[in-house]
């Protein structure tokens, strides 16, 4: 293979990157492999920040997606605290923060996202929280005591989960969201509305349709919210969970193409047929919907890698055409998504037992065809949900609606 000598390069070390080095080797792979990553902390997983370890529950040893060990026995090497600040793709290296330089044979970006900032006065002070890593978490589980006052911008993945874990926590809690609906975007109204009364049951004090026009405080340290409308409320920590941006900046300076993400075909090879990108940050062409898609769930970051460690040593069938996949946990729901809906892009939501027991499928339909399925509290359906997805076909809204009907049967 021409240019072997030159280690495979991937920029960005969390679940895609580590995953992208274990592909490569279990591939048959026997060539450099170099993981560059800005975090100390060698690759890990994030479901468990606003879950598991947020609560106290996970230990931090649990989060890592290889023990320490894994890197050196593959030959992988694994280089933490190293921030990528350049590509230069006619010369095929990366400059390193420390101007250090690495060529490269073939390049994966796994370079993630970043949250959103609140573009508001006095969201630069001390106890204005945000969730991305493990040491956001450990910041965020310091202020959840019993009777804090927490206020949680953004009534999203991770404002729901970060709520919930601070309910657990005996905090108060105050959920902003600018919307009507929690997680109106991606549920739609009809489920939105089990998420808000499940977090009403449980004691948060949702308001929905507002605007938080500044964070107050004294000293450099947030005291409270101001809302749009005049209302304060007190707070002793403002946790905000406003979305998140794929983190393409490297790429884009590159001169890669770069639109919602960085654009890749359904290889996740970019414009560059040298460079290919995966998890977070690809905005990748999926077959099965005809269009490109951005997914910013775990299941992708896991599963994209292995597509794209193939198609870069040349495999010319590796080809992403997964259905995308999440999952949640809050309080004593657990829910699994698959499928894919643009907002208002459905015309029917078909239910399968009462929301209200929560404990029940909902099937997000157009035209009479599934186009996503949400199991919560239900277990075991994900195959066949996905099946019903991928099939495209026409189904009998009553069967689906049965539960006594088998979802292998619809
Ligand atoms: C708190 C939390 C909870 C979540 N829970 C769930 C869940 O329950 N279910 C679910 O499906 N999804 C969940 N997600 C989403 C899921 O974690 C992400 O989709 C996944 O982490 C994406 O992985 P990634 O490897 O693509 O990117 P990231 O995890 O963002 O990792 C990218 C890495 O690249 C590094 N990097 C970026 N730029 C550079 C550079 N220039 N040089 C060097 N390194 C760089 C970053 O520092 C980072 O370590 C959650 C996310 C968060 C934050
Ligand atoms: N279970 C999961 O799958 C899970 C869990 C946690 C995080 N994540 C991922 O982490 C990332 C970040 O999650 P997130 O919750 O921040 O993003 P999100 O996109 O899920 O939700 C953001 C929410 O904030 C609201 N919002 C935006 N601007 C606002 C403002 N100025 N004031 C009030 N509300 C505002 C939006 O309407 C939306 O409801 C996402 O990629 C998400 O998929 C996933």
């Amino acid at each position: 293979m021409a240019g072997s000598e030159r280690p495979i390069v991937i920029v960005g070390a969390s679940l895609g990157g580590a995953k992208a080095a274990e592909a490569l080797r279990g591939a048959g792979y026997r060539g450099g492999i170099v993981l560059i990553g800005e975090e100390h902390e060698r690759p890990y997983e994030r479901p468990p920040l606003s879950k598991g370890y947020l609560l106290g529950k996970e230990a931090r040893e649990k989060i890592h997606v290889h023990p320490p060990q894994w890197y050196a026995e593959h030959d992988v090497t694994l280089r933490l605290g190293t921030p990528v600040v350049a590509i230069d793709p006619a010369a095929r290296t990366v400059t390193l923060a420390d101007d250090g330089e690495i060529g490269y044979h073939k390049l994966l970006l796994t370079t993630g996202s970043v949250p959103r900032r609140l573009p508001v006065p006095g969201a630069d002070q001390d106890g204005v929280l945000y969730l991305r890593r493990v040491e956001d978490s450990d910041r965020i589980k310091a202020v959840l005591r019993p009777g804090a006052r927490i206020a949680v911008v953004g009534a999203g993945w991770i404002g729901l989960e970060v709520a919930a874990a601070a309910r657990a926590a005996g905090a108060e809690v105050t959920v902003l969201e600018s919307l009507e609906l929690p997680l109106l975007r991606v549920l739609g109204r009809e489920v939105a509305q089990v998420f808000a009364d499940l977090h009403r049951d449980h004691g948060v004090d949702l308001r929905f349709g507002v605007q938080v026009a500044e964070l107050t405080g004294a000293d450099g340290t947030v005291n409270g919210v101001r809302l749009g409308d005049g209302t304060e409320l007190a707070a002793d920590a403002v946790v905000v969970g406003i979305g998140i941006s794929p983190a393409t900046a490297l790429a884009e300076a590159a001169g890669l193409e770069v639109d919602n993400g960085i654009k890749t075909d359904q290889h996740l090879r970019t414009s560059d047929p040298d460079v290919y990108a995966a998890g977070d940050v690809a905005n990748a062409y999926h077959p099965l919907f005809d269009r490109h898609l951005r997914v910013e769930h775990w299941a992708n970051a896991l599963n994209q890698p292995q597509t794209a460690a193939r198609a870069l040593l040349g495999q010319p069938d590796a080809v992403y055409d997964r259905v995308p996949y999440f999952f949640s946990d809050q309080y004593d729901v657990g829910l699994e998504y698959v499928g894919y809906v643009e907002p208002d892009g459905y015309d029917r939501v078909v239910f399968r037992g009462d929301p209200a027991t929560r404990e029940f499928i909902a099937f997000w339909l157009s035209g009479g065809r599934v186009l996503a399925g949400m199991n919560v509290n239900v277990w075991d359906v994900t195959d066949p949900i996905r099946e019903l997805v991928r099939s495209g076909r026409t189904v009998d809204v009553d069967r689906l609606a049965d539960p006594n009907v088998p979802l292998t049967e619809i």
